[in-house]
């Protein structure tokens, strides 16, 4: 026993400095953790000190294991101070960013996800995905008729997802989980026609977001009256994917919206940060919605003429793969020339703004470098993006870009740079856009979060 007291301040020195090497190498290996290094200079020295931190506990301890009874009193009540800190706030570390402790999304209500698998009517089937507490089987019953279609689960769980296969453009449809609440919705036309809005950036569990202008925001995209087909997120819907409570409070919020307007949804460096991509591709993209040339992180949705890549590009160009890019390729060759294309993801190309923790937040040499010039050879119309937490409009070399956040995350300050692409600004505001393409032409409107206009803008498709 008295032994072991002895050997206390070693054994907790050498504890801590291997649960500090653990923790930076399972942190190096998430998704998005080279991102959040290369382009956050604070992350980086918080890394870097952890490390030098690690390397003087595992010194601290071969120390005194190698001079056993010649070590000071005072070395080793600070060795087993700094030990014992070190190994709570790495367990606290653990927990958190891995998730352990989050919990689960409860019961979530039913979000109606767009697949990217292309039904014989030309466009995307829907899929039908929710989540419940408890292990359980549920039934779907769908339709546009007086009849409606029952699909029952094979086998019990926690994540269920429903496929509404081959739906009719412009067909109105309902649907219920077992006796719950009927939900409506429509099925996009294919007659030249498509009425979106795009939005990013809504950052559930920031402090500093804005959950209400989000409400108001989801509110006036949710009435009928207003005629959206689609809804497309360009991410960051939570503050920290981690954190499961954030996606429940999302998704209860978005629900509004999600339930009955066929939604899409592409992946933010924030929802998938350390243990989140789990949690976004579990939540957002499951395995079960997933067939055909579409893919998890990236995928492709048709709505007759009108085709949308959304893209897997979060922190800068490093999450872009060379798998992926093979496949935006093969989709920008198989799309005809007279069709439009149209690019969503989370991080900008063009884009003005600030310089943050030594990384300049505007027009990105990676992203403009490594994949503008497959938008620019196939003629990529439009492309939007969240990221930068600023309304922005820009054209670069024939394509508009634009930048649809914050959708009640925080908004960025004044830029410091103004992008040569910049056509306007709605730095300071929170908002949408609202998208119409009716053949051949365009209308973009930003939006605040009273849904007032603040920009609106025409083109015609080259
Ligand atoms: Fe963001
Ligand atoms: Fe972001």
């Amino acid at each position: 026993m008295k032994n072991l007291k002895k050997r206390l301040p070693s054994v907790m020195s050498l504890a801590g400095g291997l649960l500090v090497a653990l923790f930076l190498w399972w942190a190096l290996i998430q998704h998005g953790t080279i991102g959040l290094l290369r382009i956050n200079l604070l992350a980086r020295w918080g890394f870097i000190l952890l490390g030098l931190l690690g390397m003087a506990l595992l010194a601290l301890a071969a120390l005194m294991l190698w001079l056993k009874d010649g070590v000071k009193k005072w070395i080793q009540i600070i060795a087993l101070a700094v030990s014992t800190g070190t190994i709570i706030i790495m367990l606290a570390g653990f927990a958190i960013t891995g998730g352990i402790f989050a919990g689960g999304t409860g019961n979530s209500p039913p979000q109606l996800f767009m697949t990217g698998h292309t039904g014989v009517y030309g466009i995307t089937d829907m899929a039908v995905v929710f989540n419940t507490e408890k292990s359980c089987v549920n039934t779907l019953y769908w339709g546009a008729g007086e009849e409606l279609l029952e699909i029952e689960e094979t086998a019990p769980g926690r994540q269920h997802v429903f496929i509404l296969e081959d739906l009719q453009p412009g067909g109105a449809y309902r649907y219920r989980i077992n006796d719950g609440p009927v939900y409506t919705f429509t099925a996009p036309a294919v007659d030249g026609t498509v009425h979106f809005a795009v939005a990013g950036d809504a950052h559930f569990g920031a402090p500093a977001s804005r959950g209400d202008y989000t409400a108001q925001m989801l509110d006036y995209i949710s009435r009928p009256e207003n005629g959206f087909d689609m809804f497309l997120f360009a991410g960051d819907l939570v503050e920290y994917g981690f954190a499961t409570g954030q996606w429940r409070e999302a998704f209860e919020a978005f629900s509004a919206v999600s339930s009955n307007i066929p939604t899409a949804m592409a992946a933010g460096n924030h929802d998938t940060l350390f243990s989140g991509l789990g949690n976004y591709l579990e939540l957002c993209r499951p395995e079960g919605m997933v067939n055909g040339d579409s893919f998890r992180l990236w995928y492709r949705l048709d709505v007759g003429r009108v085709h949308f890549l959304v893209l897997d590009v979060e922190w800068s160009a490093e999450s872009f793969s060379r798998e992926q890019e093979q496949w935006l390729r093969a989709q920008l060759e198989s799309i005809p020339e007279d069709e439009w294309k149209i690019v969503i993801n989370h991080g900008y190309y063009y884009a003005s703004g600030l310089r943050i923790h030594g990384w300049g937040w505007y027009d990105n040499p990676e992203t403009i470098e490594r994949i503008v010039p497959l938008f620019e050879e196939y003629g990529v119309d439009m492309v939007f993006s969240g990221h930068n937490h600023r309304l922005e409009l820009l054209e670069n070399n024939g394509i508009v870009y634009a930048v649809g956040a914050p959708f009640g995350g925080s908004t960025d300050a004044p830029v410091v740079y103004t992008s040569p692409s910049n056509l306007w600004d709605g730095t300071g505001e929170r908002g949408f856009i609202d998208v119409v393409i009716e053949d051949d032409e365009c209308t973009l409107i930003f939006r605040n979060h009273e849904a007032e206009v603040l920009k609106e803008y025409a083109f015609s498709r080259k």
